[in-house]
């Protein structure tokens, strides 16, 4: 879908995936990067906070850098300052990447918190991407031997990051009930057209496909050449 404000509708989908919930648990795994830090931000404000059921969420990383939580690259730590240390979400719902341990142990972990929670074909209720401009998602990268790994987890050195990156794989993400791509502006236009005219690509976030298709929401810039798109005015 094509909107103005792409962080307002994915506040509107957040609301209407816990009221579908009823007071079932709501697993969510959060995206890194900073699409989503208004988003964020939005959450930990006084007027969201008193509305959450706070006792139904658990929360996970769809990826993360193997950097400690203060460190300004850590994707849990983005999330923390701006949303989870502002609201009574209680720690033991919230499920950051082991980055304490080396990178393929901290996947290995992960892996495993994931079926301890989860069970051992872990389902997400909903899963937030982004989408990076040569068609990565999460830390999926073009050619990364994540997106065929038969792990939960993985832990790929990505070259064009000079970097191993922490990243759960298509395995886990396609297993998702709802899986939403958050991109906006023009720096995403064409990644974005990619993505949708040519199916073929094999771009890392083609691999994302789980049984209901992945919603997009988008804002015009990052839309501006899909014509077939509902656009929302
Ligand atoms: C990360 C993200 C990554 C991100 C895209 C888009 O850890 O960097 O998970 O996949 O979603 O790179 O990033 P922006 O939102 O900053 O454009």
């Amino acid at each position: 879908m094509v909107v103005d404000d792409v962080t307002t509708t994915a506040l509107a989908l957040w609301t209407g995936v816990l009221r579908e919930a009823g007071d079932r648990r709501v697993s969510v795994a959060l995206s890194g990067g900073s699409t989503p830090l208004e988003m964020f931000s939005r959450l930990g404000a006084p007027d969201m906070r008193s509305q959450w059921p706070w006792e139904q969420l658990v929360l996970f990383w769809g990826d993360e850098r193997p950097v400690p939580p203060d460190h300004p690259d850590s994707n849990y730590g983005a999330a923390r300052e701006r949303w989870l240390a502002q609201v009574p979400l209680p720690t033991r719902q919230i499920y950051p990447w082991p980055t304490q341990a080396a990178p393929e142990e901290a996947a290995r972990q992960y892996a495993a918190t994931l079926t301890t929670v989860l069970g051992p074909e872990p389902v997400f209720d909903l899963v937030w991407l982004g989408v990076g401009p040569e068609g990565h998602t999460a830390s999926l990268f073009p050619g990364s031997a994540a997106l065929s790994a038969d792990a939960l987890a993985a832990a790929p050195f990505v070259a064009v990051k000079d970097t191993v990156r922490l990243t759960l794989t298509p395995r886990v993400f396609n297993l998702s009930r709802r899986v939403v791509f958050l991109a906006r502006g023009e720096d995403k236009r064409e990644i974005v057209r990619r993505a949708f005219a040519e199916p073929d690509a094999g771009l890392p976030v083609q691999s994302i496909q789980p049984a209901a298709d992945p919603w997009w929401i988008l804002d015009r810039a990052a839309a501006a050449d899909l014509p077939a798109f509902p656009r929302f005015e």
